[in-house]
């Protein structure tokens, strides 16, 4: 039988390239989205790939979201955490709502979207946590306190599950994308992206794609021994 996979943020973005790549690959897939309903609709009748909305900062709503997954598709046995917003801004002028948000949905999101899941995954001796960081979480970024803060702590979060889980069958690895073409990196002012991909070896910003390969590495059965990882995927621009 088809192995099941949610992706959370996985309609739009690199969320929806790893989705499709999911289904590519044979997975049942479930992709979570927080509130543009009309791009979600257009996503399902696109793919044919099943969307559920909830807020993965919240905790109750998550754990009652992946019930009505794994009713629908089966127990999830590839959890992709890739949800995440910026609210970017200069730590002087950063305010403790913009902190907040962003902790919530790209820090506390990882784990309310993996603790639910993680006792099945126990009890069946087979698992794949996958979450989505970034360079931001491995360099810091001007402008970026709060999301590098977050993307920092997804590795930690990796390593520790990485450890808790590898004794039953469970693996967590981590991929730090670079600057990616998604609404995400157009929305930062063209001036100081251009002077981003100035940074970028590779000469250009990454393809969601190139991501949901990654995560389709990870997620397989016989990446078994890749276990608490970072895969930097960021066309040169910082390496470890
Ligand atoms: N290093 C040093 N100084 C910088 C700087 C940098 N990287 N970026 C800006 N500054 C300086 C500017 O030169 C300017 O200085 P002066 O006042 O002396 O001229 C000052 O900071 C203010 O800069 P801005 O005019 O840009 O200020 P702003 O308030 O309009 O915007 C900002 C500030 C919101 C942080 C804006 O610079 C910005 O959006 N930066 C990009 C942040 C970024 O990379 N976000 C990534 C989003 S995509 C993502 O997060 C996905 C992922 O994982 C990679």
């Amino acid at each position: 039988m088809a192995r099941t996979a949610l992706v959370t943020g996985g309609s739009r973005g690199i969320g929806a390239a790893i989705s499709k790549a999911l289904k590519a690959a044979g997975y049942s897939v479930a992709a979570t989205y927080a509130g543009n309903d009309e791009a979600a609709a257009t996503f399902t009748e696109e793919t044919g790939i099943k969307t559920y909305k909830w807020n993965v900062g919240d905790y109750e709503e998550s754990k009652a979201g992946i019930a009505r997954v794994e009713q629908d598709l089966g127990p999830i046995d590839v959890v992709v955490a890739n949800a995440g917003i910026t609210r970017d801004a200069p730590f002087h002028r950063m305010t403790p709502e913009q902190w907040q948000q962003v902790i919530d949905t790209n820090l506390t999101g990882v784990f309310n979207t993996v603790h639910p899941v993680w006792p099945g995954m126990r009890e069946r001796g087979f698992g794949r946590v996958i979450v989505i960081s970034s360079i931001n979480g491995q360099k810091g970024q001007f402008g970026q306190v709060n999301y590098a803060a977050t993307k920092a702590g997804d590795l930690g979060i990796v390593k520790s599950l990485a450890q808790e889980g590898a004794a039953k069958g469970i693996t967590a690895n981590a991929i730090c994308p670079g600057y990616i073409a998604t609404e995400m990196v157009m929305a930062v002012p063209e001036k100081v992206r251009d002077s981003i991909i100035a940074q970028i070896p590779t000469g250009r910003l990454g393809e969601p794609e190139e991501i949901a390969r990654c995560v389709v590495f990870l997620a397989a059965d016989d990446a078994g021994f890749v276990n608490g990882s970072t895969i930097t995927a960021n066309g040169g621009q910082f390496f470890v």
